[in-house]
C-alpha cells in the first residue's frame, strides 16, 4: 500500500548516477519540497507526480563550471540554452569579466561588451547584483565571481598600467565587499589589454582578501600559447602566495607548434597539487571564441565572426572570406569589423582529449550567449561530453562524466547539499537517455538544443521538459559562506 501523495515528485526505475563517481544502480528518487527525500525503492511512496524514468539515467543538474551568463540570467531568465543540456547551475563571472560592481562612465573596453553593451552594467555593489538576480530569478541556480577587469575599469583611470596602492586598496574593498555579499571567488582575465598590465604582486594583493573566506582564484592565464609554461607557473604562484585556491579556467594549448604542449601543463598541475589547490575546467571543442583580437587570429587556421557592431552581416562568415569582399587583408578588415567576436579553429584535438581525460577535469561551456553567431559550446557541452566524449569515444565512464560535471563541481565551489543524489541534497536533476543524448549544435548551425535530455529540475521544480522550458524559475542565487562546506572540499582539488 502506498501512503496518498507523500512527496511532490517520484520518479520511478531511474538509473541512478548519484554524481559522487559511484557505480550506477536502479531505483527511485522521491522529491518533497525543494529537496530530495528518499533514494532507492521507493514502492512504499506516491508522489503528486509520478514519473517513471524507464531506465534512463537520473543524474545530479550539471554545473557549469564556467560561464558568461552574468547578463544572460537576467535577460533570459528561461536559460535555454544552458536548462536544454541539464544544466541547473551555472558559474558567472568569468575571465575577469563580471557584471558588478560597474557604473561605466565611458566607452566599455573589451572584453567586457562579451556582457553585450554599457547598459547591463548597471550595478555599482556587487550586493546590488545579487540582489536583482534574487528578485527576478532565473531557471538556474547562480554562483557568482568578481571580475578583476570589471574592478579595475572601476577602479582606474587608465588601464595600461599596474594599479597604484589606493588602487589597489579601492579594488581590495570592492572584493570584501563582493565576499560579504556571497561571491565565491575572484576571476582575471591576464590575457585580454585591460588586464595584461597587471603584474603579478597586483593579483597577488588582491587574492589575498580571497584567502580568510577560502574563496576562489579562478583565471584565464595571462597566455595559453607559447609562453604557457610561464602563465601556468604565475598562476600557481599567485595561488602558493596569496594562500588561495586556484582555477585553470579553460584549460587549453592554442597555436600549432604548440600542439602537444599539454603533456607539459598536465603535468605541472599534478605536481602542483602535492602542495596546494589547483582545479582545471575545459570545454570540449578543439575551437576557441572571444573578442576579435589578432594575436588570437595570428594563432588560428581559420577565423569566424560571431558578432560584429560595424557589419551584423558579418556573423557566422570567415574572416577570410570577409577580408576578400572588403578588397583588404585581413588585418583591415578585423579594424574594420571592430568591435566584434569570432571563433578560432587553433587548438589540437590531442590536447583537448588530453585535458578532458585528465582527472580532476571539470567541465564549463565558457559558452557566449549574446553572441549573434554563438561558439556551439554555448548549447552543446554537456551533451558532447556525455554523448561524443563518454558514450562515442569511451574517455571515462558515464560515471565519472557525471562526477565531473556535478559532485567534483559542487566540492570546488563549496556549494552546500548539490551536485550529489542523496537525501537531503537540493533537487537539482537531469534524466537524460545515455544511449542518445548528443549536441546538435554545431559551428554551422550553433543554436540548436541537445538531444535525449527528457526531463531538468531545478529546486525541486521542472523547468525543461518534452524539448522546451516550462517558464518556471526556481533558480537561487548561491551565497558562498566564508568557510562553508570546507570538510566536504578536496584537500588537492583532484577528483576520482
Ligand atoms: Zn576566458
Ligand atoms: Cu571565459
Amino acid at each position: 500500500m502506498r501512503e496518498p501523495a507523500a512527496c511532490d515528485i517520484v520518479i520511478r526505475n531511474a538509473t541512478v548516477v548519484d554524481g559522487t563517481g559511484a557505480s550506477r544502480r536502479r531505483g527511485d528518487v522521491a522529491i518533497s519540497g525543494d529537496r530530495i527525500a528518499d533514494v532507492g525503492d521507493l514502492s512504499r511512496l506516491s508522489g503528486a507526480r509520478e514519473i517513471d524514468a524507464g531506465g534512463q539515467v537520473l543524474a545530479p543538474g550539471f554545473i557549469d563550471t564556467h560561464t558568461h551568463d552574468d547578463r544572460f540570467v537576467l535577460s533570459d531568465p528561461d536559460m535555454a540554452p544552458k536548462v536544454s543540456q541539464g544544466v541547473t547551475t551555472v558559474v558567472t563571472g568569468n575571465c575577469g569579466i563580471s557584471l558588478a560592481p560597474l557604473r561605466p562612465k565611458g566607452a566599455l573596453p573589451p572584453p567586457l561588451d562579451l556582457l553585450g553593451d554599457e547598459t547591463g552594467y548597471r550595478f555599482d555593489s556587487f550586493a546590488r547584483y545579487l540582489d536583482a538576480l534574487e528578485a527576478h530569478p532565473a531557471a538556474v541556480n547562480v554562483v557568482a565571481l568578481v571580475g578583476h577587469t570589471t574592478l579595475r575599469v572601476g577602479a582606474m583611470g587608465a588601464l595600461d598600467r599596474e594599479a597604484r596602492d589606493s588602487e589597489i586598496k579601492t579594488m581590495r574593498d570592492a572584493i570584501g565587499e563582493a565576499l560579504v555579499a556571497g561571491a565565491a571567488g575572484m576571476s582575471t582575465g591576464l590575457f585580454y589589454d585591460p588586464a595584461n598590465a597587471a603584474s603579478t604582486d597586483e593579483v597577488i594583493a588582491l587574492a589575498e582578501v580571497l584567502a580568510p573566506a577560502d574563496a576562489i582564484y579562478a583565471t584565464h592565464m595571462r597566455d595559453e600559447a607559447e609562453r604557457i609554461v610561464e602563465a601556468l607557473d604565475e598562476t600557481l604562484h599567485i595561488g602558493r602566495a596569496a594562500g588561495v585556491r586556484v582555477l585553470v579556467s579553460h584549460h587549453k594549448i592554442q597555436g600549432e607548434k604548440n600542439f602537444g604542449r599539454t603533456k607539459e601543463t598536465l603535468a605541472r598541475i599534478d605536481a602542483a597539487r602535492a602542495g596546494q589547490g589547483v582545479a582545471v575546467d575545459v570545454y570540449p571543442y578543439a575551437a576557441a571564441s572571444t573578442v576579435l583580437n589578432p594575436v588570437s587570429v595570428s594563432r588560428s587556421s581559420s577565423t569566424v565572426i560571431t558578432w560584429s557592431k560595424a557589419r551584423p552581416d558579418a556573423a557566422g562568415r570567415t574572416l577570410a572570406d570577409i577580408a576578400a569582399e572588403m578588397g583588404s587583408d585581413e588585418a583591415q578588415a578585423m579594424e574594420r569589423l571592430q568591435p566584434a567576436g569570432a571563433i578560432y579553429f587553433a587548438m589540437d584535438e590531442d590536447d583537448v582529449q588530453r585535458v578532458l581525460r585528465h582527472p580532476g577535469t571539470m567541465i564549463g561551456s565558457d559558452g557566449l550567449p549574446h553572441d549573434e553567431w554563438p561558439h556551439p559550446r554555448l548549447w552543446g557541452t554537456f551533451a558532447r561530453v556525455l554523448g561524443h566524449y563518454c558514450r562515442d569515444l569511451g574517455l571515462f565512464s558515464l560515471e565519472e562524466a557525471v562526477h565531473r560535471m556535478t559532485g567534483l563541481a559542487a566540492s570546488e565551489f563549496a556549494l552546500e547539499k548539490r551536485g550529489r543524489i542523496e537525501a537531503g541534497f537540493h533537487g537539482d536533476l537531469v534524466l537524460f537517455d545515455a544511449e542518445t543524448v548528443r549536441d546538435e549544435a554545431t559551428f554551422e548551425s550553433p543554436k540548436r538544443a541537445a538531444r535525449g535530455i527528457e526531463i531538468v529540475i531545478v529546486n525541486g521544480v521542472p523547468v525543461w521538459e518534452r524539448g522546451r522550458s516550462t517558464g518556471e524559475r526556481p533558480g537561487r542565487v548561491l551565497r558562498r559562506r566564508a568557510g562553508s562546506n570546507a570538510a566536504e572540499r578536496p584537500r588537492r582539488g583532484g577528483g576520482s
